[in-house]
């Protein structure tokens, strides 16, 4: 794959997101009208450099294709969802009646996720999820217009309940903030954890977006686990990590998916050495994608690329490819669905196909910050697909 970013192409590409107005259907007139994409990501609040990520990467994709889906333009439409769950029907409305978007891609947090889904199942609007983990929305509520380029919360995190046993860590307490989200990866790394034989010695809840963790971190020092099991990401995961360190619970071993240190590494400084993290990507993964897709995104934004990047890039690959397959006719609905559940994606984690339930079927590493660098020790589990409980599509 070539690869051909730069600021120029990102900036005419911002550009034409911003030119609003009528334009006539392609195939009422010809090949003229935009494809509208909304973007549903928090744009403020502890998610938001996650939400500038995903909209970075999915950026880049389509400045690959010469800012095109299936040779049209793209306008997009961003909507900052403030990580808010009570306002995501109403913001997904928004862009699916209001806008009339062809393609929402959202959202970051579970909570968000399923009050979008709600409405979508509804629109029918082809709706690519590019973080948020809730296990639902390749469970119970699958949908044929669903698709997600991230991860279940259950898929990322049940590895470490076996890393954590062969690593002869038998009690250990969890600390997760309190909604779907964390609940949901506690549960995937409990499900494993004691399967295997380990004993959970408490669970902790942290109220979203609480920040404030010194109580929580006093309850943890005088249980005296042999490790901790963590999920907290975005600025919460920054700050969560360094009092870790600063309480002086260095020597307990600190455990969770890789969102808590991914994008935040280097504003933990050593604060985050040892931390054992499994996740579907690694800034370290030697694959000429992942040099490529890093390099790219450095120049192009001026930052290094994450986790979040990956899974907003691979929302715009997902829809290239299916765009391509018809040509740009989204009214040619299930050859566009179809197209897009038999992609095989080369993304910068190395390829994934969907499953059924439209939910990568993904290798998930285990990585362990060393020297200050994300370490990729190998891999945790290969190949996981999530059991997608409760889905029947219709
Ligand atoms: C989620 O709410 O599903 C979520 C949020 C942030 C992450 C990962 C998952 O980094």
């Amino acid at each position: 794959m070539t690869m051909r970013v730069s600021r120029r192409n990102l900036i005419k590409l911002g550009a034409a997101a911003t030119m609003a107005g009528f334009v006539p259907t392609r195939f009422a007139i010809g090949n003229t009208a935009k494809v509208k994409v909304g973007l549903l990501l928090p744009y403020s609040g502890t998610y938001a450099g996650l939400g500038e990520a995903i909209s970075n990467g999915f950026r880049m994709a389509l400045a690959e294709t010469g800012g095109k889906l299936g040779g049209r333009e793209v306008e997009i439409i961003s909507l900052d969802d403030e990580s808010n769950p009570g306002k995501a029907p109403e913001n997904t409305n928004r862009l699916a009646v209001g806008d009339k978007v062809d393609f929402i891609v959202g959202a970051v947090h579970s909570g968000v996720a399923m009050g979008m889904l709600k409405v979508v199942r509804d629109t029918g609007t082809i709706t690519v999820i590019p973080n948020a983990g809730a296990n639902a929305a390749t469970g119970p509520l699958c949908a044929p217009n669903v698709f997600r380029t991230s991860f279940s919360s259950w898929q990322a995190c049940f590895p470490m309940g076996k890393v954590a046993v062969d690593r002869g860590l038998k009690k250990v307490a969890t600390i997760t903030w309190k909604y779907a989200g964390g609940d949901e990866m506690v549960g995937g790394f409990v499900e494993n954890f004691t399967k295997n034989g380990g004993t959970v010695v408490e669970q902790i809840q942290v109220p979203f977006p609480t920040e404030e963790f010194q109580a929580y971190l006093t309850q943890i020092a005088a249980l005296r686990p042999d490790g901790v099991f963590a999920f907290f990401a975005g600025s919460g995961a920054l700050k969560f990590v360094k009092d870790y360190a600063a309480a002086g619970l260095g020597s307990i071993p600190l455990m969770g998916p890789g969102f808590l240190t991914d994008g935040v590494l280097a504003g933990q400084g050593a604060a985050a050495e040892g931390v054992l993290t499994t996740l579907h990507y690694a800034d370290a993964l030697d694959t000429a994608e992942n040099r490529t897709f890093r390099a790219a995104y450095k120049s192009g934004f001026g930052k290094e690329a994450d986790v979040y990047a990956v899974q907003g890039y691979d929302a715009g690959q997902v829809l290239i490819h299916g765009m391509a397959a018809v040509n740009g006719d989204t009214t040619a609905r299930s050859a566009l669905i179809a197209a897009m559940e038999t992609a095989r994606i080369n993304s910068p984690r190395g390829p994934f196909t969907f499953s059924k339930a439209h939910n990568p079927i993904q290798d998930i590493y285990l990585r362990q910050v060393r020297n200050g660098q994300e370490v990729v020790l190998g891999v945790a589990h290969a190949a996981l697909a999530d059991p997608a409980k409760g889905c029947k599509m219709t």
